[in-house]
């Protein structure tokens, strides 16, 4: 190794151990304990580690925009009685495997307390999974199709929170109802699951076309879930441009 100087062995040994973001900062330290010196060093690649562990969670969730709980008004969302915000934003549902069926009229903020609890639950390293119902139908039926079925459903069953976005705007066939059963099924007391919709249940079965499956849909998923209601105005129309 001659005419390799310190550092350069420094670098070549953190790319053996993948420590990435040490070589960085060996010279951002000012430590004179060498100690001190290493822990911080060690410290920071901690972190790192932890935003990209952080950043490709949410990144395979498949949100389809970011938003965060701070930006969240709770104002115009009336929760159970055994639900605050804060309980909500600890996540504890998660770790009891209860479900949260989001219910109210378009633009009251369903998809953005969903996608916003779905980031915190990345963020304590729980594994999720963001669909728009209808998408998750097609890929299922897709899947089915080619005999995929079983491997998208041992996906399934690793995760911690699966969130259907936009449950019932789209009627589904049989087939597709099927398909749906059984995903809600491999979720049923094992994960969470956090739907959205502006449909009641009395309706459901418009939907899903099977009234049997329909009810065994309905009771998997209201056994164990607390039903928020978003009873405020659209948050599109009251913030749209053609209103000024
Ligand atoms: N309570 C709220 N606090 C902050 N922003 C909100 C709130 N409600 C809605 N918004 C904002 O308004 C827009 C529409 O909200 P969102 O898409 O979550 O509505 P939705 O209930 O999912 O509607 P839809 O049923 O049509 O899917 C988004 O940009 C969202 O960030
Ligand atoms: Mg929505």
């Amino acid at each position: 190794m001659s005419g390799t100087t310190t550092r350069e062995r420094i670098a070549q040994c953190c790319k053996r151990l993948r420590l990435r973001k040490l070589t960085d900062n060996l010279a951002l330290v000012d430590e004179s304990d060498p100690e001190q010196y290493v822990l911080r060093l060690l410290e920071m690649e901690v972190a790192h580690r932890d935003r990209v562990r952080v950043d490709r969670a949410i990144k395979t969730a498949g949100f389809y925009a970011l938003k965060s709980l701070e930006d969240f008004r709770f104002d115009e969302v009336t929760l159970p009685a055994a639900l605050t915000p804060e309980a909500l934003a600890s996540l504890q549902f998660i770790a009891d495997r209860e479900n949260l069926i989001l219910y109210g009229n378009v633009g009251t903020g369903k998809t953005h307390l969903a996608t916003a609890l779905g980031i915190e639950a990345c963020k304590a390293g729980r594994r999720v999974a963001f669909y728009r119902t209808a998408a998750l139908v097609n890929t299922l039926i897709r899947l089915n199709e080619g005999g995929e079925l079983d491997a998208f459903l041992k996906r399934i069953e690793k995760l911690d929170l699966l969130i259907c976005d936009e449950w019932g705007y789209v009627p589904v066939d049989r087939d597709g109802a099927q398909l749906l059963f059984q995903v809600v099924s491999a979720c049923y007391e094992k994960r969470s699951l956090i739907l959205t919709t502006n449909l009641e249940f009395s309706k459901w079965a418009t939907i899903f076309v099977d009234e049997t499956m329909t009810t065994a849909i309905i009771d998997r998923l209201v056994h164990h879930s607390h039903l928020l209601i978003f009873d405020g105005e659209s948050h599109r129309v009251k913030h749209s441009l053609m209103r000024h």
